[in-house]
Formats: structure tokens, C-alpha cells, sequence
């Protein structure tokens, strides 16, 4: 027998332990700190080990215990960044996709695996309102961007062959996420040709400013390729004009990608808010934000399979397609960078057909309810200034701090009483600069949040400020009992 080799028994075993392991965590989440209480060191002591040359059996679990120690815990008072709360349904699949192990290249490789995908990107297009697009799954938002980017680099200014001309240039707003600047400098675009277009006050792009630079660029010789929207920016989740930009990327000939890694799935919940994403060329969404599957999930939706082809399709002899039937014949490697890919949709599809939409709409709508409550409770605490409420589920805002504080102290008050936040490890949140303003920020997208954990935010922040208060009292009468001596 192949030492590797277990029987059946003993698989079953060792998945009832784990098993075991994750219910008794899911049990005990909202006790265990959401910030792990670990430094580096000791992260180090614990993982950074020999690798074992005998086998260590059933004992090689033993270490679990340590890893959900050193883990930030995914429990209701999780609000940092754009991250899910991870559906343990969705976790399941993943498990059974790594047993099945198929490598969803093409049909043949996986028909049960193609369909699923094929129909899981079918509801999922169907579900915010763009019925006409096809995709695939993506490891996240920054691959769907850059694969989006790549088709609209190859449709608008091909360089496939010969490579990118110096003319073309691509636009978004300053707000867009730095994923957008990666795609562009990976692309052989240069990051000195993507033009960040000034957004208006509630940080959603100035379509006016779009269109005159793109006119600009026009009588400079330049060659417009394509216009970034977002849906649901980073930092405050502002929405830019989708349908305006949309008509003035198709009028100068350019693609029309949006940026949806955050916000597009909350269609699902409040499709009015998205009018015009129907209007795209290329979406990118991410099931494992405000979907709540377990990472890693994104998906890139797109309107033309050519478009696809024409960036993708350079295909190795012994990956031809051996059949004509639509079916049968169809590869994802065709109209995508990868080539292996893991089985992501078992995950989407068993959790889509568990809870059912409703249940996902429901969701979606508590975490924008959520945010609510959270802007209005930080309206009505006189030491919190709201910064940005945003049109979803991210809330900015900040210390007040001592009266007459310069920006700059403020700054520094609040990115320590952020640190102290984090170190309590009772709510996370993280940060986002506004007009060189540095906020704290919350961003909603959590299935196990309660009123109680949004309220929470408000003492922890007041018990951090006045912590901080206290050792910066203390700090400085150090300092002045050091120069007295
Ligand atoms: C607006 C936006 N775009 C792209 C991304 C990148 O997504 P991912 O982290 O899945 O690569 C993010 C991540 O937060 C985002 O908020």
C-alpha cells in the first residue's frame, strides 16, 4: 500500500474530528477575542517548526487548537475591511471539493463541476440583474479586475501579439481600489496611464471630470480603452453614476468594467441603487464578501464570449478540445488566465441552494440596517464625528479628540485608539483616509452581526479613546519627571 494511502475509516475518522473541532469553535465564537491575542514571536514558536520526517498520525491534529488560537475569529463583531463572515454550509462544499478533486479546466475534466459553476454564474448574474452575462469564479475581486482589464486591453487596444502601445490609457476614480493600479502596471499599461478622475462629495466619480479628460487624452492622441466604475468604493462604499459613465465609455469607444467586489452582490437587496451595471461590458463581484462564502471566492461576469477568447484563448495541443458539442467542447481555460482551477462553485451552489436567495437578501439588508444604526448611534455621541455613512454597509468616522486638536493630532489620536481597538479584541474595525482625514471605519458584511455587536463599536471606541488618554497622561509625566532629573 502507498504510504500515503488511508482507508475510508480512517478518513472518516479524521473528518469527524475536524468536524468536531469546527462546531465546537462555531459554538464558542462570539467568546473568543476577534482579534487573536498573539505577537509574532510567539506566532513564530508555534508554526515555524521542523518539517517531520516520520509521520505524526492522528497527532498532526493535535495542532488545531493552536491555529484556531492564532486565528482572528469570523464572530458578529468582525467589521474590518470588505471581508465575509464565511458560511459554514459553503465550507462543507469546500471540503467535499478537495475530496472529489476535479480540475474544473473544461467539461471533460469535470462535467458536474462545469455545469455547476456555469449554473452558479448563471444565478448570481440573474440575481443582481445582468441575465445576459456569462463568467467564471476567480480566487477574488483583484483577479476578476485584472482578467475584466485584460479583455478590455485586448477588444479595445490588442497587444496580445505585439505588445501595448504608449497611446492607451484607462480611467477611474480616485477612489478606486488599488487592485485597478496592479491590473494597469501587470497589463503593460503603465501606471502613469490610468487617469484618477476627482469624485464629488460623496466620493462617487465627477462624470464632467471623466469626460473632459477623456476629451483631453482624444485631442492628445491618446487612446481611451476603458473606464473603471465602482460599485461600492473601498473605503465608503460610494456608488459612482454607473449609467452616466457607462454612456460616455461607449460614446469614446471605450470598455465599461465596474469594480463591484464589494458592493455589486447588495443588487441582490437594493437593485435600484445599481442602475446602469447592466449596462457594463465586465463585472467583478466577490461571493466571498457580501456573500459570506468561505474565501476564496470572486467571479468575473462578462457580456462577450469573443472578447473572452480574443484575451485568453492560446491553447497547448494536448488541451484541444476534442468535441464540437457546445457542451461538451467548453473550456473556462479558453476565457481565462488559469488553467487548473479548484471546484470554488460546490461551495456557491450548496449554500445558495441551502438558504435560498430570500435568505441572502434578508442578510444583505441587516448589514445595510446595520450600518444605520451604527452612523446614527455615532451621530448621537457627542466625542464621535461621522465622517461617511456611504450608500451600503461602511461607516466612517473618528474621535473628536481635545478641543482645538490640529488634524494632524488627530490623525494620531485615532490611529492609536485604532490599535488599542484591535488589541482589546472585542470589535474589529480598520481604517480608511478621507480627504487626508485618517477614520476609523466598520464595513457591515457579516450574517452573524447583532444589534448588540454594532453597539458595541461605540463603548469599545470610548473605552480605547480614554485608555489611550490615560497612558498618554502617563507617557508625558514620565517624560517631564525624566527631565526633571
Ligand atoms: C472595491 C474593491 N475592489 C477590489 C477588491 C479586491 O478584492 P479581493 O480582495 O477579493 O482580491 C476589494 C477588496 O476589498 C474591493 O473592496
Amino acid at each position: 500500500m502507498n504510504p500515503l494511502e488511508i482507508s475510508s475509516s480512517q478518513f472518516r475518522k479524521l473528518a469527524e474530528r475536524v468536524a468536531e473541532v469546527a462546531a465546537d469553535y462555531l459554538d464558542n465564537l462570539d467568546s473568543v477575542p476577534v482579534a487573536p491575542a498573539i505577537t509574532g514571536e510567539e506566532s513564530e514558536r508555534l508554526f515555524a517548526v521542523e518539517l517531520p520526517e516520520q509521520g505524526m498520525g492522528e497527532a498532526a491534529f493535535d495542532g488545531l487548537p493552536d491555529v484556531l488560537r492564532a486565528s482572528r475569529a469570523p464572530n458578529g463583531r468582525f467589521f474590518g475591511y470588505v471581508l465575509g463572515s464565511g458560511d459554514p454550509v459553503g465550507a462543507t462544499g469546500d471540503l467535499l471539493a478537495s475530496i472529489v478533486n476535479q480540475n474544473v479546466t473544461a467539461w471533460r475534466s469535470g462535467p458536474a463541476a462545469v455545469m455547476i459553476e456555469r449554473t452558479v454564474i448563471k444565478w448570481l448574474a440573474h440575481a443582481i440583474g445582468c441575465s445576459e452575462f456569462r463568467g467564471y469564479l476567480t480566487g477574488g475581486g483583484s483577479a476578476a479586475n485584472l482578467m475584466g482589464l485584460a479583455m478590455a486591453r485586448e477588444a479595445k487596444g490588442p497587444a496580445n501579439d505585439g505588445g501595448v502601445s504608449g497611446e492607451t490609457v484607462i480611467y477611474a476614480s480616485t477612489e478606486v481600489h488599488m487592485s485597478i493600479a496592479k491590473s494597469v502596471a501587470l497589463l503593460g499599461i503603465g501606471r502613469d496611464n490610468l487617469r484618477l478622475i476627482p469624485v464629488d462629495s460623496s466620493l462617487r466619480m465627477n462624470a464632467s471630470e471623466l469626460e473632459r479628460q477623456i476629451a483631453q487624452d482624444l485631442a492628445a492622441g491618446k487612446k481611451p480603452v476603458a473606464v473603471v466604475a465602482c460599485a461600492g468604493t473601498v473605503n465608503t462604499g460610494a456608488i459612482d453614476p454607473l449609467a452616466k459613465i457607462a454612456e460616455i465609455a461607449h460614446r469614446n469607444g471605450a470598455w465599461f468594467h465596474v469594480d463591484g467586489a464589494y458592493g455589486a452582490l447588495a443588487a441582490i437587496a437594493e437593485p435600484e441603487k445599481f442602475a446602469g451595471m447592466e449596462l457594463a461590458d465586465s463585472i467583478s463581484l466577490d461571493p466571498h464578501k457580501w456573500l459570506y462564502q468561505p474565501l476564496d471566492c470572486g467571479c468575473l461576469l462578462f457580456r462577450s464570449t469573443e472578447a473572452a477568447h480574443k484575451a485568453f484563448s492560446y491553447t497547448g495541443d494536448y488541451t484541444r478540445a476534442l468535441s464540437t458539442d457546445p457542451i461538451e467542447g467548453f473550456a473556462f481555460f479558453e476565457e481565462s488566465i488559469e488553467l487548473s482551477r479548484r471546484f470554488r462553485a460546490l461551495k456557491v451552489w450548496l449554500s445558495l441552494r441551502y438558504h435560498g436567495l430570500s435568505a441572502f437578501r434578508e442578510s444583505i439588508r441587516n448589514d445595510i440596517a446595520h450600518a444605520s444604526r451604527l452612523a446614527h448611534a455615532i451621530e448621537s455621541e457627542p466625542q464621535l464625528e461621522l465622517i461617511s455613512r456611504g450608500e451600503l454597509s461602511a461607516v466612517c468616522f473618528r474621535y473628536r479628540g481635545p478641543v482645538g486638536s490640529s488634524e494632524s493630532e488627530l490623525n494620531q489620536l485615532n490611529a492609536a485608539i485604532l490599535k488599542r481597538v484591535q488589541k482589546r479584541g472585542r470589535v474589529y474595525i480598520s481604517n480608511a483616509t478621507l480627504a487626508g482625514k485618517f477614520c476609523l471605519r466598520a464595513c457591515i458584511v457579516n450574517h452573524r452581526t447583532k444589534d448588540a455587536d454594532v453597539d458595541a463599536v461605540i463603548s469599545e471606541i470610548l473605552a480605547a479613546a480614554s485608555e489611550t488618554a490615560a497612558t498618554g497622561k502617563k507617557e508625558f509625566q514620565a517624560k517631564r519627571c525624566d527631565e526633571a532629573h
